[in-house]
């Protein structure tokens, strides 16, 4: 993933974003290697516009809230979208997220993977998976580490800011091998702060609610679907950096931009704005959620923007930086947290 020849290092905006989902401008960062820089995520250098801020505006679909309300609105569509989650992504995308999701973990390949901080692709893993919500990536990664890959010593923790969400996943790994279920762990954490979390249930790998995940204690970490959905983007990218050893890998699963593709994208935005809304409404009684829904994917970042976000965090990024799937319907993105010198 990591293509060494072509490594991308952030150099430190002197701009102020105005809103926490600003477009980060492909101009203003260098796309040469930069490999003697510092990375511009510590303490001192944490851009204000990273920090969250309950009062500053961000955008809900397609209208400006402040980011504390954005978070009480995004807790309500989830709320009430819980149940009828799983059900409605295989309505609403004809399937196509398990085709996504399995390609995005198989891309990771957990549990035999050189892109880990150990250099011993074997070591054991500690994968967190953020907005993990009803466990779709958490137990194709197990399954992969665990059944294809022969690790046992792979361990995931599902971090999501609903309670309903989890319980939903938590609910569902009942299903899963006892071995599995064993190196699964839940965890209720806004993003945007890992600092604060409060466990879910007994089986929890040593965090608690004091303590919060700690710094550089996670091989890769794992968001998918979820990122649009937080207040401020900045902020839970740094928190990524901070908890991921060096060499560890941030990587996202989100829904892109189409537009590379006219045709497609005319037939693709034309389906969302018409049909998900009114599938939302006859499945899940529930028509506002889903309208939220297809409004921030068209507000969220172009490829190459979110690419210039992760990278400004401080990753390193491979190549173009990113992966189209069907299209650029949806996109995986990946970063590396430098290694020590
Ligand atoms: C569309 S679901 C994705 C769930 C799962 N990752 C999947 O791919 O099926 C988005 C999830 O993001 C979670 N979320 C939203 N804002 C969050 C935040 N600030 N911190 C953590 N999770 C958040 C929601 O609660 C929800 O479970």
């Amino acid at each position: 993933m990591v293509a060494r020849p072509a490594l991308r290092r952030a150099i430190p905006s002197s701009r102020t974003l105005l809103h926490a989902e600003s477009r980060i401008l492909r101009s203003s960062f260098s796309t040469t290697l930069q490999s003697q820089q510092k990375p511009n995520n510590n303490n001192n250098s944490v851009p204000e516009y990273a920090i969250p801020d309950p009062a500053r505006p961000t955008h809900f679909g397609f209208e400006t809230v402040t980011e504390a309300e954005k978070r009480e609105r995004v807790a309500g569509v989830f709320t009430s979208v819980a149940e009828s989650y799983d059900r409605m992504n295989d309505l609403m995308s004809f399937g196509w997220h398990r085709v996504w999701k399995d390609h995005f973990v198989a891309s990771l390949n957990p549990g035999f993977s050189p892109l880990t901080s150990s250099s011993d692709p074997r070591a054991p893993q500690h994968i967190l998976d953020i907005a993990g919500g009803t466990g779709d990536i958490a137990f194709r990664m197990l399954h992969t580490a665990h059944i294809l890959n022969g690790n046992p010593d792979v361990r995931v923790t599902i971090s999501d800011i609903n309670p309903a969400m989890l319980s939903v996943g938590k609910q569902r790994s009942a299903s899963l091998p006892a071995s599995q279920q064993a190196a699964l762990s839940f965890l209720e954490a806004n993003a945007e702060d890992l600092t604060q979390t409060k466990p879910l249930g007994a089986n929890q790998v040593g965090y608690s609610p004091t303590t919060g995940v700690p710094d550089e204690s996670v091989d890769l970490y794992t968001v998918a679907f979820g990122i649009r959905n937080f207040s401020n983007i900045p902020a839970a990218l740094r928190e990524a950096y901070r908890v991921l050893k060096p060499g560890g890998v941030f990587a996202c699963l989100e829904f892109s931009k189409a537009d590379k593709h006219p045709l497609f994208n005319t037939i693709y935005k034309q389906w969302s704005f018409s049909a998900i809304p009114l599938i939302g409404q006859l499945v899940a009684g529930d028509r506002d959620s889903y309208q939220y829904l297809v409004e921030s994917i068209e507000r969220f970042p172009s490829q190459e923007d979110f690419r210039d976000m992760i990278v400004d965090a401080g990753f390193v990024v491979g190549g173009q930086g990113y992966e189209d799937l069907t299209g650029g319907v949806a996109a995986i993105h990946k970063g590396m947290k430098p290694r020590r010198k």
